[in-house]
């Protein structure tokens, strides 16, 4: 493992690695302070890191009950209590096996028949509470965080965004590979929110993560590549796996990434 660059990129050998070192982080935080706020993605790269909280938490090393606990971003457009929604996801992930009561896991209504309030809401409560201890973040292929695709200006706030071409066709994956069963829309903490957190942790593991790797290790902040907004943020960390990590080239074209071997 070593740590080097600006926007600190520390890397491990596999997988495994980087799933214990962000686990090991979230047991650290919640040991200092229980009460600790946190924001957790969805997604396959934090799969591996929420099993090893859950076991912890099976083995009594290990409880959320008295944090609050934030959704990074949902859908839009998917049946209540859908099992694809993200809220559905951190439930079976996060909040049961670790003992977090249903009350502090907090999430933006995209039931609401007003979503531009309900986004409002969400981003004061946010602001409420202080801001996050720790932000979790993956990162999509297109450099997006949350749902803050190519284009999101740096001082967006919580709100309904579109998702990209690209973001909905990787998202398939989920969806019985059928893209169209993917929601167009959702709610996400915009830029400027995640940037508020104190402490922020972007995971990237496996090779489809090169690319975007590569473009944040070596781009200035653009709107082109959401993730260089982390560039702004003084405890940022990026973790990668030596998949993610490669020798890949990548070069920004328009809004679009593209890959070079
Ligand atoms: C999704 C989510 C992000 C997630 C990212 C990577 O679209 N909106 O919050 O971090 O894409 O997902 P995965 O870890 O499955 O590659």
């Amino acid at each position: 493992m070593r740590a080097n660059n600006s926007l600190e990129i520390v890397d491990f050998e596999s997988e495994l690695e980087v799933s214990q070192a962000i686990a090991d982080e979230v047991v650290e935080l919640v040991t200092v302070n229980p009460f600790a706020k946190i924001s957790f993605p969805t997604g396959s790269t934090l799969q591996k890191t929420y099993g090893i909280l859950r076991d912890s938490a099976r083995l009594g090393r290990f409880s959320l009950a008295k944090a609050q606990v934030f959704l990074l971003d949902e859908y839009v457009g998917l049946p209540r209590g859908s099992i694809d929604s993200y809220l559905s996801f951190i439930s079976r992930e996060i909040q049961e096996p670790c003992g977090l009561p249903l009350e502090a896991l907090h999430f933006p209504d995209v039931h609401a028949s007003d979503l531009h309030e309900a986004s409002e809401k969400y981003e004061d409560l946010i602001r409420v509470v202080g801001g996050m201890d720790l932000q979790i973040l993956g990162i999509g292929s297109n450099g997006h965080i949350g749902f803050n695709e190519p284009g999101t200006p740096l001082n967006s706030r919580t709100r309904v965004a579109h998702l990209a071409p690209e973001t909905r066709e990787a998202n398939a994956r989920y969806f019985n590979g059928d893209i169209n069963m993917v929601p167009k829309r959702c709610i996400t903490q915009g830029l400027s929110t995640i940037l508020s957190a104190k402490k922020i942790l972007l995971v990237a593991t496996g090779l489809s993560k090169a690319g975007s790797v590569s473009a944040l290790r070596t781009s200035r902040m653009t709107e082109s590549l959401p993730a260089t907004a982390l560039l702004t943020h003084g405890d940022t960390r990026i973790f990668v796996d030596r998949q993610a990590y490669g020798n890949r080239e990548f070069f920004l074209d328009g809004s679009q990434g593209g890959l070079r071997s």
